[in-house]
């Protein structure tokens, strides 16, 4: 066998997301892709703001010189300069360039900053349901992922997280808002996870990573935001990306900042730029980079989301699904109304309508619906949703 049983291995068990868009793509070819009902991704349909557009035409129009060679691994000091501006007013910390390393997406934060800190065997908390790659992530740096499931409302589990730290604990990964249940923690969960975290380095002696994974931290809902990041724990780093928030996720440029107050500050981004280079990554993409520093704040509409939000929440409530109304993020996360979450995908298959088993999150019994598709897909989709729900409850 050519390819490594690990990833054989690891293959098999990744591709719930994976198999649904196949499944999803033949039935397109069958039916026709107006008559299927795509929930399945987190694909953003916005388009990127005006602002970034021109930002981009501007530099492509007049390139400044040397914009399309090789940069310094962490990327433009330029750039890294702005955000970490932006950085320090948020979060009201003293960023400085020298904190912000740019990113492949969030997807290539994570990974440089898990490669960073995790030894071999260390391990690392992930709180379920989770963003499945995390496990990879890990994985691929030599971690060992250890799952913790989050609280019956899907709040964090502090207890629980207290009970499976142990001397090998490196990091814990928290996602907020959260994919796929819409949570956004609050900043006293946070401060009591901090001074949690605070207790375990000082009983074993080591620094422990709060990692936050952020890439919706711009679509909130009810004037719900999220918590500050950097005000409790020192040893904190944060993986952002524009994929969301811009619309930019096939562009892949994201950035990891670096707590100003954390232990070692200048070895981690010494480190995290060098991890950049070795894992193949080099750089951030030049030409995101500065149209993100030329268009900073700009958001998509989010106000599309909303309607988005409002529309499935009524629909799927009217239809007798169950969940708590998503405080951000573009997913929601509703129980099935029967126990086996695989089957009820196929109930809603059969109506054309494609989502996510629970259980590709590690939580089964439940589906996640990925709203950021176009309002008439959501519209038309509804009563197909009501039929599945009426028709799992009759097998
Ligand atoms: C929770 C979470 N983290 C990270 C990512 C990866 O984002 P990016 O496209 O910035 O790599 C995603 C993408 O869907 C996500 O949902």
């Amino acid at each position: 066998m050519t390819v490594a049983l690990g990833v054989q291995e690891a293959m098999k068990s990744a591709s719930w997301i994976r198999r649904m868009f196949e499944a999803g793509q033949a039935l397109k070819e069958q039916v026709g892709a107006d008559q299927v009902f795509d929930f399945s991704l987190g694909n953003p349909v916005l388009e990127p703001p005006e602002a970034f557009a021109s930002a981009l035409r501007e530099l492509t129009n007049a390139p400044p010189k040397g914009m399309h060679r090789y940069m310094p691994n962490a990327g433009f000091p330029s750039t890294r300069q702005c955000l970490a501006q932006a950085l320090s007013e948020e979060q009201q910390q003293p960023f400085v360039a020298n904190d912000v390393i740019m990113t492949v997406g969030a997807a290539g934060a994570l990974n440089v900053a898990l490669r960073t800190v995790l030894d071999p065997g260390d391990q690392v908390i992930v709180i379920a349901p989770y963003f499945v790659e995390y496990l990879f992530y890990v994985g691929t740096h030599g971690g060992e992922p250890r799952v913790v499931r989050a609280a019956d409302d899907f709040d964090l589990d502090l207890a629980a997280i207290e009970q499976a730290i142990t001397p090998k604990t490196k990091a814990i990964i928290v996602n907020t808002p959260n994919n796929p249940t819409g949570r956004i923690y609050t900043p006293q969960r946070i401060a009591e996870l901090a001074a949690l975290l605070e207790r375990a380095e000082q009983r074993y002696d080591r620094s422990i990573y709060l990692l936050f994974d952020t890439p919706y931290a711009k679509i909130t809902y009810d004037g719900r935001k999220n918590p500050p990041l950097f005000s409790d724990h020192k040893n904190t780093l944060l993986a952002h990306s524009h994929s969301k928030d811009l619309g930019l996720a096939g562009e892949r440029i994201g950035y990891l900042a670096i707590s100003p107050r954390a232990e070692h500050r200048s070895m981690l981004s010494d480190a995290a730029a060098f991890n950049n280079r070795v894992l193949g990554f080099i750089n951030a993409p030049a030409i995101m980079q500065l149209a993100l520093e030329r268009s900073l704040g700009a958001t998509v509409d989010v106000a599309s989301y909303r309607r988005a939000r409002k529309t499935i929440t009524e629909g799927l409530r009217d239809a007798g699904y169950q969940f708590a109304s998503p405080e951000g993020a573009f997913y929601l996360f509703p129980r099935c109304p029967i126990e086996d979450d695989l089957r009820f995908t196929e109930i809603l298959r059969e109506q054309h309508v494609l989502v996510v088993p629970g259980r590709g999150f590690g939580w089964p019994g439940y589906i996640r619906v990925a709203f950021c598709v176009e309002h008439e897909v959501i519209e038309r989709a509804l009563p197909r949703f009501a039929d599945a729900f009426t028709r799992a409850r009759q097998v």
